[in-house]
């Protein structure tokens, strides 16, 4: 029991290349901002709006050739950090007057003059929009899902994203996705790849029966081997 907090989603995104640990947290903030305006939960909002600027700022410290991109785009990398900013600032002055139409006017240009706009200019969607990163992402969602049906005892969430999990495994699985997605040639390699890549197709199906017979204490347990034993094991062989 004990282990499960060692291993959490929030770990395995923590891992993350720095860049995209930032922009995963920057969409899971566009989340949290509209679930708090849902549920009128103003402190959600604000927590996201904070964590927004604070990534902002660490951002503009980031060295733009470590990250590959062209020193000479500094400023203009700046400008769009700091259109976060500006943008999150609003967001909390609208939480502060809970006023929800100027929080949804202040998203919106976060999204159109940060997000959007420094995508246009720097995301390069030839070599940075990798397949194999969209796969993981695809893998992070379903886990995210599996562990809130869990957590609500959502059963059918569970069971479903159990399920496409495990059959995405199999797609990742073929020579072709090895190859083209993740690059790897050797025979050597990819049977190393495919032992963690079964570690998460085994435990999703124990994960999609025991949501069948609503068996936490299985599903729990599950959990944990597939993190530890699928996500983190094989992030720390194979993610560069
Ligand atoms: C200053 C520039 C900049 C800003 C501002 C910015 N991004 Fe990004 N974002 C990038 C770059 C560059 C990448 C490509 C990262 C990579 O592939 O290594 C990226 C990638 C992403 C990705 C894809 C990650 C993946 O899985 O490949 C998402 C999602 C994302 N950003 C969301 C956001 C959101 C939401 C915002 C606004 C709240 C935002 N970004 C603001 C530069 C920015
Ligand atoms: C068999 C190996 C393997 C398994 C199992 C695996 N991953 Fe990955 N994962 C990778 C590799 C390789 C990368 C680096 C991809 C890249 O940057 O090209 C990665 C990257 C990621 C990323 C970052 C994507 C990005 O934008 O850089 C996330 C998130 C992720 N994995 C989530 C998961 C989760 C959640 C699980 C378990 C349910 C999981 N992974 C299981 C190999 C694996």
């Amino acid at each position: 029991m004990a282990a499960i907090v060692v291993f959490t989603p929030v770990d395995a995104s923590a891992q993350l290349r720095p860049l995209v640990g930032d922009m995963l947290e920057n969409l899971n903030a566009l989340d949290r901002i509209a679930e708090g305006l849902a549920l009128e939960n103003w402190d959600r909002i604000e927590d996201a709006s904070r964590g927004l600027r604070a990534r902002a700022i660490r951002m503009r410290l980031l060295d733009l050739e470590s990250l590959r991109m062209d020193r000479s785009q500094d400023a203009v990398w700046d400008a769009f950090l700091m259109a976060q900013e500006q943008a999150a600032r609003e967001i909390s002055l609208a939480v502060r007057n809970q006023d929800p139409s100027a929080v949804l006017a202040a998203q919106k240009s976060l999204v159109g003059n940060a997000c959007l706009g420094c995508h246009a200019s720097f995301r390069d969607p030839q070599s940075r929009l990798r397949d194999s990163v969209l796969y993981m992402t695809t893998f992070l969602s379903s886990w995210q899902d599996m562990m809130r049906g869990m957590m609500i005892r959502d059963f059918e969430l569970l069971r479903t994203r159990a399920s496409e999990l495990a059959a995405l495994t199999e797609v990742v699985g073929t020579d072709e996705a090895l190859e083209e997605a993740f690059g790897l040639g050797g025979p050597s390699q990819r049977r190393k790849f495919r032992v963690f890549l079964s570690a998460v197709t085994d435990n999703a199906n124990i994960m999609k029966s025991a949501a069948e017979e609503e068996d936490l204490a299985t599903i729990l347990a599950a959990s944990n081997t597939m993190l530890e034993e699928g996500c983190v094991a094989c992030h720390k062989k194979f993610r560069r």
